[in-house]
């Protein structure tokens, strides 16, 4: 992976998994929408987590969280976190990948890079703050995504 050249298209294009809890109980979800970047002369990453995710109630819970990414190989195994809920599978058990300790937080053997963030900051994008195109689209009838931004204490390869 070459962070030089290809940051903007990372989350968007290679996916990652955004994972909060602790061993005995984490949940995992496949995102597409985040950022790296710096706030407050941190280090962040940033991700955006619709409000009916069970993942969002584990990031309400939890300090820490993860992002990690993933060879190609394991796509269709991002593809299935990111359409079945925790709610219906154990991901814990069941995700068909091996989990591991990050920190205070969770991550799994076949990352190729693990972002350990502490949460520093949460907010609802708000509908009124954006295009009305994008309200539209993205927002009608659909849970608001929140905002959250965590500082990177650690980055595991
Ligand atoms: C490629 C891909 C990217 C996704 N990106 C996001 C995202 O950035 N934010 C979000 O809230 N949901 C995103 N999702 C949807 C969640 O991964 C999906 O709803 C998941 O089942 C939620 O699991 P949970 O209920 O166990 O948290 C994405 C799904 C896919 C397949």
């Amino acid at each position: 992976m070459n962070f030089d050249t290809d940051i903007f298209t990372l989350y968007d294009k290679k996916w990652a998994l955004l994972t909060a809890g602790n061993e005995n109980d984490f949940n995992t979800m496949t995102i597409s929408w985040g950022g790296l970047g710096t706030i407050w002369n941190k280090p962040v990453a940033t991700v955006y987590v619709r409000t009916s995710r069970l993942t969002h109630d584990y990031m309400d819970k939890n300090e820490y969280f993860t992002v990690s990414f993933y060879p190609e190989k394991y796509r269709s195994i991002l593809g299935v976190l990111g359409k079945k809920s925790g709610r219906e599978m154990n991901k814990m058990k069941d995700s068909g990948l091996t989990p591991k300790k990050a920190g205070e937080s969770m991550t799994f053997e076949e990352a190729e890079v693990t972002f350990l963030c502490r949460k520093l900051f949460v907010q609802e994008l708000k509908t009124e703050n954006m295009p009305e195109n994008i309200a539209k689209t993205m927002y009608a009838g659909q849970a608001a995504h929140d905002m959250f931004i965590g500082e990177v204490v650690e980055i595991i390869s």
